[in-house]
């Protein structure tokens, strides 16, 4: 039983609903009329509200642009085919979002205040929920330091907001990615494993140099060797091999413990797909590919859902892939997209009803 949730709700007189144009809906490009806003002083969270979207105010000198105590989510919102709304597995990304908080010394937001800030919202912004399938409603939670100070400490005031965006698929075609090995993501000990906003301004570089060569995104590989597989850019990394799946294991805290990940684990196990959780050495995937047993290489997301990697390129070496032939990344799309647009039975329990 969640606590009760004290909002203040102020509506806006103009929605801009009716100016978007559903079927074209690049990623977070549009905001929804409204957002949630709550702030954080004297150890404890304000009077939250929900409110027009509007611009912020803060200083100079605010030390999340300085330092960057920083974090978000990301979560969507679906509507089944009567359609009733309902948030995709929205309590596991309250679990990671305070275990951020917790690695960036940001307080804890609370339950109710995450789940059923958000759940109200959702429920506001109903009709900003695309119908189209692989559309949905983008739940953007972010906290972020506000003290105005130069001096380097953990603030000791905060922001809290979600804002929603209607949106289209991340990747509209299967993707290119390349293997990089020169910048790294994260290290043991780093902050890899979380969502702080730093880890993605980190990758500008190494995905700019990617892009020049024609690739839409890199493979992290590990910060030692160079030659364990952590993500891609925007999700966590699958590899069909002979008849296993392979996708790296957390156990060196510098992967993000996807939401959309552990879905997928879960639907290709179920569909009789043997998945292995272990390192995942790029010389076995080249051996693999080149012994013809490299038969998929696909990425989990939030924003990106299931999408197929068509190039993988190491060093000089480009592997291929014709993805019209692949079996289990478009099985799993195919049965979470069902679940998430209610054409098949949630027997998970992922879908939380707004
Ligand atoms: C997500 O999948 O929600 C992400 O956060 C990835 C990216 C858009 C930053």
């Amino acid at each position: 039983m969640i606590a009760e949730l004290d909002l203040q709700v102020t509506k806006t007189g103009k929605s801009k609903l009716n100016e978007i144009d559903f079927n074209n809906l690049p990623f977070g490009k549009f905001l929804t009329d409204h957002m949630l806003e709550v702030d954080y002083a004297d150890g404890e969270w304000k009077q939250a509200h929900i409110k027009p979207v509007e611009n912020l105010s803060i200083s100079p000198a605010n030390s999340a642009i300085h330092y960057g105590q920083s974090i978000f989510e990301g979560i969507k919102a679906y509507k089944d085919a009567d359609g009733k709304p309902f948030i995709f597995r929205p309590y596991d990304n309250f679990r990671r979002f305070n275990l951020s908080a917790e690695r960036m010394q940001m307080p804890a937001i609370p339950e109710e205040l995450f789940i059923e800030g958000m759940r109200r919202l959702v429920d506001l912004e109903k009709d900003w929920i695309p119908m189209k399938s692989d559309y949905s409603l983008y739940i953007r939670p972010f906290m972020f330091s506000t003290d105005s100070t130069l001096g380097v400490k953990a603030a000791e005031t905060y922001k809290f907001i979600i804002l929603l965006s209607p949106t289209g698929p991340y990747y509209s075609v299967p993707v290119k990615v390349y293997v990089e090995d020169t910048y790294t993501r994260a290290a043991r000990g780093g902050v890899g494993f979380v969502k702080n906003a730093g880890n993605y301004g980190a990758s500008m570089m190494a995905t700019a140099v990617a892009k020049k060569q024609g690739y839409d995104q890199v493979l992290w590989m590990d910060a030692y060797e160079h030659k364990y597989a952590q993500e891609i850019g925007t999700m966590n990394v699958f590899f069909v091999i002979g008849n296993k799946v392979v996708t790296p294991d957390l156990q060196s805290g510098t992967i993000l413990e996807g939401v959309t990940r552990d879905s997928a684990i879960e639907v290709l196990r179920e569909e009789g797909y043997e998945v292995v959780e272990q390192p995942v050495h790029i010389d076995d995937v080249v051996r693999a590919y080149e012994a013809g047993e490299l038969k998929e290489v696909f990425g989990t997301g939030t924003a990106a859902t299931i999408s197929m990697i068509r190039e993988l390129k190491y060093e000089d070496f480009v592997m291929k892939f014709d993805t019209d032939t692949w079996k289990a990344a478009p099985a799993v799309k195919r049965i979470l997209t069902d679940i998430r647009e209610g054409r098949r039975e949630d027997t998970h329990g992922w879908m939380f009803k707004v």
